[in-house]
């Protein structure tokens, strides 16, 4: 496993092969933070026209904390987890309280607005701020622990750690937002859970299940 190989083909692939979403027409951290919101459950195609609407009836931080939870909540109907609305409403309201309606750029503030884990403060500073955090979710697990062959349980809290800190080393200094991005990517594209299109794969060279033949045994997931 090369790394410095790995991040050079999978950023080169992103930028060639990414899907144009709506959410990557510019880097607004507002945007970026709404729709990883609205991604954490629920799916891409499902997702764009519920992020158009409510970028459009809620253009900004001051316009969504001023409307009514109400309107919100109408927004969002249809999309379900509804305390995603709530939550992100209220970390909203405290940014324009706070922070004069600039979303944070650095991981102790953001860490403290409500329904922001982890996951979503590192998509955040890496994809709106060009920040070397780590983004690590379900699909990122999946293709990295292909990738590293790894075997560890997806489903425990210690497992999502030691891949934080694995892609908080391999994730570029100078594209992080293309890396994070590709890893979702590579994911959603060909790195898929139950038949991978290993043979489109930009990066088959440096992963160790494919070299195996291994890929569709991982990851490992004892629960849900
Ligand atoms: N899933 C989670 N975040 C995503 C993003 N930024 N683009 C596409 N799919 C995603």
């Amino acid at each position: 496993f090369n790394a410095e190989s790995f991040r050079d083909d999978l950023i080169r692939w992103f930028k060639e092969e990414q899907r144009l979403l709506p959410w990557r027409e510019n880097q607004d951290p507002y945007r970026v933070w709404v729709s990883e919101i609205m991604l954490q459950q629920t799916r891409v195609d499902t997702v764009i026209p519920y992020f158009n609407y409510f970028l459009e009836k809620f253009p900004n931080p001051q316009a969504l904390a001023d409307a009514e939870e109400q309107e919100v909540l109408k927004a969002w109907e249809g999309l379900g987890y509804y305390s995603r609305a709530r939550n992100l409403q209220n970390a909203v309201r405290e940014v324009v309280e706070e922070y004069g309606g600039v979303v944070p750029d650095n991981p102790e503030e953001l860490g403290k607005l409500k329904g922001v884990g982890p996951y979503t403060k590192g998509a955040i500073l890496s994809i709106a701020y060009d920040t070397p955090e780590p983004a690590v979710d379900g699909n990122v697990m999946r293709v990295l622990s292909r990738i590293l062959h790894v075997e560890d349980d997806i489903s425990k809290q210690s497992t999502r750690k030691l891949f934080e800190g694995l892609v908080g080393f391999l994730v570029s200094r100078h594209d992080p937002s293309s890396f994070n991005q590709g890893l979702m990517e590579l994911g959603a594209l060909i790195c898929t859970p139950k038949t991978p299109s290993c043979m489109l794969c930009p990066v088959q060279n440096n992963c160790r299940a494919f070299e195996q033949g291994i890929e569709t045994e991982l990851p490992i997931k004892s629960s849900k």
